[in-house]
């Protein structure tokens, strides 16, 4: 396929919004999850809304034969638009993780869009052309409690893509991380995490079809890190301007807020 926008993890939230998104301005898609119903759903109303070809492709990604079956499935498509959005959320204190779930969320969230990102941008880079878009999360410039596997790879995330921004500058390809705060989306039931999805206030749960339209105002205007919302411009300075102990203590306290235990 021509003209493809490859986006990772589709099946619902901020993938599929970004995927309905590109399908509306003309892009053909391939769609990856592993949830095959809902992802092939997913494909079938796309290409119905939008009249362009959607190609989805069931896979786990948070190991290496997941990310081998997926490049081998797109070998033969010219990729313009990719989006390594696939990701997911874990509940335990570290020290209770077990280690498949710390390998999974590792591979998935570092290898698999590392590996992604150099296959598509060695095409990318023969055409002078094409866009990279990395979902990373507020998480990354505050590290939460009970969460921090999924911080840290999202601190990966960001550093990673900024890095990419530099040593891409002399080329047409552009490319972009975005850190969103809460979104309303299947990732705190997929995590087990039981929240109440407040639409108001500081930390409210985002829609991810904003998201996506805060995102892509930023591609525009050239911004490689966007902050869709407030709350999350708000923690980005904090994380700047306070001293590491206040820091600390704020996020302590709103963690021990949502009721939950920071030790055994
Ligand atoms: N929700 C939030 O509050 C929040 C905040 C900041 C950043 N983010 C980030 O935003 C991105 C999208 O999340 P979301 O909020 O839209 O959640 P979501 O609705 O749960 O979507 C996550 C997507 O990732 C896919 N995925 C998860 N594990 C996968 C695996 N092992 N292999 C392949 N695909 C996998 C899921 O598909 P299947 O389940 O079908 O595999 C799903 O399509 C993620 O990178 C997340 O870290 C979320």
């Amino acid at each position: 396929m021509k003209n493809v926008t490859l986006i990772t993890g589709a099946t619902s939230g901020l993938g599929l919004a970004y995927a309905k998104e590109y399908a509306k301005k003309g892009y053909n898609l391939i769609i990856t999850g592993r949830r095959e119903d809902k992802i092939k759903a997913n494909a079938i109303n796309i290409e119905n809304m939008y009249n362009v070809k959607v190609k989805a492709v069931i896979v786990d990604l948070a190991n290496a034969e997941g990310v081998n079956f997926l490049l081998n499935e797109i070998r033969d498509d010219e990729i313009e638009v990719l989006i390594n959005n696939a990701g997911f959320g874990l509940k335990p204190l570290f020290s209770e993780v077990p280690q498949e779930d710390m390998e999974r969320i590792i591979f998935l969230q570092i290898n698999a869009v590392v590996i992604l990102s150099q296959y598509i941008l060695k095409q990318m880079l023969v055409r002078n052309r094409g866009t990279m878009i990395n979902i990373s999360s507020e998480g990354a410039f505050a590290v939460m409690p009970r969460n921090i596997l999924y911080s840290s790879t999202k601190l990966f995330i960001l550093n990673f893509t900024e890095g990419l921004y530099m040593e891409l500058i002399d080329s047409a390809i552009r490319v972009q991380v975005v850190c969103p705060g809460f979104i309303d989306s299947d990732f705190h039931e997929s995590a087990g995490m039981n929240v109440v999805k407040k639409k108001t206030g500081f930390m409210k749960f985002m829609d991810p079809d904003k998201i996506v339209q805060l995102a892509m105002r930023d591609l525009k205007k050239g911004r490689v890190v966007s902050l869709p919302g407030l709350d999350v411009k708000i923690i980005q300075i904090m994380q700047k301007f306070l001293p590491r102990n206040t820091l600390y203590k704020i996020i302590i306290d709103f963690t021990r807020k949502r009721n939950k235990k920071l030790h055994r």
